[in-house]
């Protein structure tokens, strides 16, 4: 059997069986999309936004990164936020992290892992504006809730963007919620309210 092609027989199968249940469900799909959220999360292949939250193709539009880091700086998480609101007009924008993430995790250790490492510089900043707080927690419970904290760092940066301050101030509803979601039990938490207005502080 030639390689992958498992994937394929299994994607032919999939196919069929949502044709047998919907035969039009691709037809409408293929016209077009109208998501009601904008996903982001960690590229973690335990993490997958649809499954675990039981969605549908078509029900969520989809950013994954490792360690779910909204950098202002990066036009590819900005061109997937401008999309979802200006075009799509989404108005619920989930910032979805997971404890033990490895991005986090490496963040926290401070070792070396490659060009990786400069991507996560911004979560080594959290680790280290929160010190006092994270030494106290054995070295499990100190990535976890800095799995937390990132999630909620960076649910404050996508408020911050000019696409979202844009859209608030043209009176567009746009809520940001920060989630967490825990690997050994499939289960997520909300971490705090969703950010619904431009953060004045
Ligand atoms: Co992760």
């Amino acid at each position: 059997m030639p390689p992958l092609q498992h994937l394929l027989d299994s994607n032919r199968d999939w196919a069929e069986t949502m044709i047998g249940s919907d035969s039009g469900f691709f037809a409408r799909l293929a016209t077009q999309q109208s998501p009601q959220y904008c996903w982001i999360g960690c590229s973690d292949s335990r993490v997958p936004a649809n499954q675990i939250t039981g969605l549908a193709p078509g029900e969520v539009f989809v950013h994954r990164n490792v360690a779910n880091v909204v950098a202002e700086t990066d036009f590819n998480v900005l061109a997937v936020l401008q999309y979802a609101v200006d075009v799509l007009k989404v108005k619920h924008i989930i910032v979805c992290g997971h404890y033990g993430c490895g991005g986090v995790r490496s963040a926290l250790e401070n070792v070396r892992h490659g060009l990786i490492d400069n991507w996560l510089a911004g979560i080594r900043t959290v680790a280290r504006m929160n010190r006092d707080e994270l030494s106290v927690l054995d070295h499990e419970a100190a990535v976890d809730r800095l799995c937390e904290m990132n999630v909620c760092v960076q649910a404050r940066h996508v408020a911050r963007t000019t696409i979202i301050e844009d859209a608030w101030n043209r009176g567009q509803e746009i809520h940001i919620h920060s989630w967490i979601y825990r690997l050994d039990t499939g289960r997520i938490n909300k971490l705090a309210e969703p950010i619904s207005a431009p953060i004045l502080a």
